[in-house]
């Protein structure tokens, strides 16, 4: 394993520790004072990664060393890249010589950053349970769906229409329709309007490769064994709820 340790991924050490971590002191400082401390929340580039709840070791299908790689090298370094955007956004505005159009690439990144950002802590937070769906989260995807077989025969069939390469299949309480459902999400920045995201399969070759190849079936199944279904209706109880 490179980097950040299991025990600093998921043992709950200060999240701060887990980025400096990642890279050396040198770039944890350049981090550090990119950062202006005295910008408003907007800019401020202090996003802080949240450390994996679950044991990487055990979940089944789904290797240490694949959990640890897409954390620490996907997920964190969109962490540090949102952090440095927000940083460049904010020096950013004060030049008036800037073009928009030149403003407007660093707006795509942040959008792009925190779409990666968000549904990568909803893909690793969801993860790390037995797979049986339980509770009102599951009684919503019979209402909604049907059956809950008709869900989740949906769900593999989205998630594998993005099996080339890239993208999301995200399960969504959409609050504007008050309903589930299954959306196709071709890159972080794709998201249905007022989708609140229940699950979140990462899609992207990162996520499977280093253990299934081109096998993106086989690793579907993988996640559905370890979805931690707990979570899930937490997010959905809450999401109903707000
Ligand atoms: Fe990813």
């Amino acid at each position: 394993m490179t980097g950040v340790s299991r025990r600093t991924a998921i043992g709950g050490i200060a999240a701060a520790t887990a980025l400096s971590a990642g890279g050396t002191a040198k770039a944890a400082q350049t981090e550090k004072s990119a950062s202006n401390l005295s910008s408003p929340p907007a800019f401020a580039g202090r996003h802080l990664p949240k450390p994996l709840s679950f044991d990487p070791a055990k979940l089944v299908g789904l290797s240490e060393r694949l959990i640890m790689s897409h954390w620490e090298n996907n997920y964190i370094g969109s962490v540090k890249a949102l952090n440095m955007i927000e940083g460049r956004l904010a020096s950013s505005l004060k030049d008036n010589a800037m073009p928009a159009i030149v403003y407007g690439g660093l707006k795509r990144e942040e959008l792009l950053r925190t779409g990666s950002v968000i549904l990568h802590e909803i893909y690793f937070g969801g993860l790390g349970g037995n797979g049986q769906a339980a509770g009102n989260i599951r009684e919503a995807l019979i209402a909604n769906f049907g059956s809950f077989e008709t869900w989740e025969r949906e769900f593999r069939k989205t998630a594998m229409a993005l099996a080339g390469g890239s993208g999301w299949c995200i399960l969504s309480y959409n609050h504007h329709t008050a309903s589930l459902h299954n959306y196709w999400a071709w890159d972080h920045m794709h998201g249905a309007v007022a989708g609140a995201p229940l699950i979140a399969l990462d899609m992207y070759e990162h996520s499977f490769h280093m253990d299934y190849g081109a096998a993106a079936a086989k690793y579907v199944d993988a996640f559905m064994r370890n979805l931690n279904w707990e979570e899930i209706d937490r997010r959905y109880k809450a999401s109903v709820r707000s």
